[in-house]
């Protein structure tokens, strides 16, 4: 099935799961937002813990959520993030997220990187060329 990719709703979507954040610890605020095969958006927000490695970015909480109800492919996702919840500069997916989104993700999925004046637009083949995946 084909899904119309509306950024604008995926930005809102982040935006607004961003104020969800457990950061006590980085007090830096993360939300993502992502498009599912369902046509469903699914949002998500970091949550940290005391024992530093157990911490979950937004991304992967978003994904997860949409891939614990069924979903097997994400179409686009959108993230932002800042000190507090105030976004200033894009916050870049890490390297973990990234490999999470190449699992239910294409090369030519659309990333949404939000700052403070708008959005920056990636691929995510752009984000992770040459990525270790299903094929391989
Ligand atoms: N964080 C995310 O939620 N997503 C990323 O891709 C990078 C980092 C979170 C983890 C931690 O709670 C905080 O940002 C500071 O690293």
């Amino acid at each position: 099935m084909q899904h119309t990719i509306k950024a604008d709703e995926l930005i809102n979507g982040a935006k607004a799961a961003m104020k969800a954040a457990y950061a006590p610890y980085s007090h830096f605020y993360v939300g993502a937002a992502v498009l599912a095969e369902d046509g469903k958006i699914y949002t998500g927000c970091n949550i940290e813990n005391s024992s530093y490695g157990a911490t979950n970015c937004a991304e992967r909480t978003a994904i997860f959520k949409a891939v614990s109800e069924g979903c097997r492919k994400i179409h686009a996702i959108a993230i932002c993030g800042g000190y507090e919840g105030v976004i200033e500069a894009v916050a870049s997916p890490c390297g973990i997220c990234r490999q999470v989104m190449s699992e239910f993700g294409q090369n030519d999925m659309p990333v949404f990187l939000i700052h403070k004046d708008g959005f920056d637009e990636y691929t995510l083949g752009e984000l992770l060329p040459c990525s270790f995946t299903l094929e391989n």
